[in-house]
């Protein structure tokens, strides 16, 4: 009998997932409408769910301990805890005048949760996946997208950009989503064949409806009015001289933002054109400006980015993701990335002992490339 008919003594009708991703390069920039480039994990989120005929909605998560928790339609209302994602799903649907009933649904994600792999996202767009199919919604990927952006925007508190949503619902396995945030157009851009990228989570878990990234979003606001522009994205390398007017941090936060937009049009070139080592150094150019300029790593972030500089079979490495925690990612040649990653996190965990690291730092490292 699978959890889901334990659960609610009856089976699913319905079955939906979506993927995580890991952000290559174009980080904090969606929100100032620059450029992204994130690609799906093989890590999912899955819903299982089958529709009722009243206005109960009944949902359990094998992630948080499996219990059941229920609301009515109509009556949403943020709590502060996983719940709003559904919630808010629900709410933002009814609101755009698509008509629910009551379900019932399952949810089990392999995702970590806050790992800055976008579990988030992922539950979002397999939860509106399954509901498109449940109730047949006339809903495009990228109106799947925008809704995911929208819940946590409205519902659950965080004022991230639409990048997580899009590449959970739009990314292709083996490609990276070439994403200009704000004409909302992309591109698939292979990976290639001779590169592969590893995953490794620092163990320390971010929340952004937490404040940092909120702030960080304010202050990119702030710079934008000094400096008389409606986003970021209106500027170029060649106004960095006006940025270093603002004052600090403004002046770090913007410069961030321009250079990092154009690290992402030069990192798609250097993927097309298979150049691994142009894409590893703009990976690391990448991961200095996070720390210096944006002051969004935090010291085991940086002890993992300094182990991978210890192996000489690493091309790149950055943070990955909104940052205060998460993930690194790091480019390497294809076949070598389990051993390095293993190599890696080993070392992490022996760091561990000595320093003040997180409890939970047996890490496995995730392996992604054109195949995966
Ligand atoms: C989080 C947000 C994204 C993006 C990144 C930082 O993952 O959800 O919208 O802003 O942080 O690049």
């Amino acid at each position: 009998m699978s959890r889901f008919e334990k659960i609610f003594g009856t089976i699913p009708s319905v079955e939906a997932a979506a993927p995580g991703r890991v952000n290559l390069i174009g980080e904090h920039t969606d929100y100032n409408g620059g450029f992204v480039l994130p690609m799906p994990i093989p890590r999912t989120c899955r819903v299982q769910l089958r529709i009722r005929g009243d206005d109960r909605v009944r949902v359990s998560s094998a992630n948080q301990g499996g219990d059941m928790r229920e609301y009515r339609l109509g009556s949403e209302k943020p709590l502060g805890d996983w719940l709003d994602y559904i919630q808010g799903c629900t709410a933002l649907l009814s609101r755009q005048g698509q008509s629910l009933t009551g379900f019932d649904a399952f949810i089990a994600s392999d995702v970590p949760l806050g790992g800055g792999l976008s579990s988030s996202a992922a539950l979002d767009v397999a939860l509106l996946r399954a509901l498109r199919a449940a109730f047949r919604l006339p809903l495009s990927d990228l109106d799947l997208a925008r809704l995911g952006q929208r819940i946590e925007n409205e519902f659950v508190g965080a004022r991230v950009g639409i990048m997580d949503p899009l590449v959970a619902s739009l990314g292709r396995p083996g490609f990276a989503l070439f994403v200009d945030t704000r004409e909302l157009t992309w591109r698939q851009i292979p990976i290639p064949e001779q590169a592969e990228f590893v995953i490794l989570d620092s163990g320390v878990r971010h929340r952004h409806s937490a404040g940092d990234y909120n702030t960080r979003r304010s202050e990119c606001e702030q710079a934008c009015r000094d400096l008389g522009v409606s986003q970021l994205r209106e500027l170029g390398r060649e106004d960095l001289s006006r940025i270093e007017s603002l004052p600090d941090p403004l002046r770090r936060r913007a410069r961030h933002v321009v250079t990092e937009n154009d690290r992402v049009l030069q990192a798609v070139s250097a993927l097309e054109a298979g150049d691994l080592h142009r894409l590893g150094r703009l990976f690391d150019e990448s991961h200095a400006s996070q720390r210096d300029d944006y002051e969004v790593s935090v010291p085991e972030i940086e002890t993992l980015i300094a182990l991978a500089h210890d192996e000489p079979g690493v091309i790149g490495r950055r943070l990955t993701g909104g940052g205060f925690g998460g993930s690194i990612v790091l480019l390497t040649i294809a076949g070598r990335g389990q051993e390095l990653g293993q190599r890696i996190a080993e070392a992490y965990s022996r760091r561990a002992k000595g320093v003040s690291l997180p409890a939970r730092t047996q890490i496995t490292p995730l392996v992604v490339g054109r195949s995966a």
